[in-house]
């Protein structure tokens, strides 16, 4: 008896730290809002216009990038780190948080 409530308290523990865990990685769309500001002065979000780079308006809605891959989380950090072209290789300059956070945001524009 003892035994089994230490058993659901460790449980109770472990689900506690998951969920904690869990919220800490959580994108935030807010957060990558504001990493975004780096990032417009050479991306529109809202007119669509071309700046340096292309608009990231809608970019989620669009089938592919401008590489001919399809738009996926995977393909859209892949452009991110790597940069080129003209755009800044921001693999070391972003925390994998901060990335998450703006493809969250990008899914938004
Ligand atoms: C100095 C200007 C500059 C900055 C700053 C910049 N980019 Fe870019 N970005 C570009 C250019 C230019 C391209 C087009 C590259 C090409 O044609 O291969 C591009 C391409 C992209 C693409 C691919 C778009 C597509 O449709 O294929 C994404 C996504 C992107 N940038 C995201 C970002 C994010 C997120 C940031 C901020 C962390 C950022 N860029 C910062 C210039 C910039």
């Amino acid at each position: 008896m003892k035994m089994k409530s230490l058993l659901s308290a460790a449980g109770a523990f472990a689900l506690a730290l998951a969920i904690t865990s869990n919220n800490a990685m959580a994108a935030d769309a807010k957060k990558g809002k504001e990493a975004f500001e780096q990032c417009s002065a050479c991306h529109d979000v809202e007119s669509g216009e071309k700046k340096m780079g292309p608009s990231l308006k809608g970019l989620y809605k669009k089938g592919k990038l401008h590489n001919g891959k399809p738009v996926t989380d995977a393909n859209v950090q892949a452009v991110i780190d790597a940069g080129g072209n003209g755009m800044p290789p921001y693999a070391d300059m972003l925390s994998g948080a901060e990335k998450a956070d703006l493809l969250a945001y990008l899914k938004t524009v």
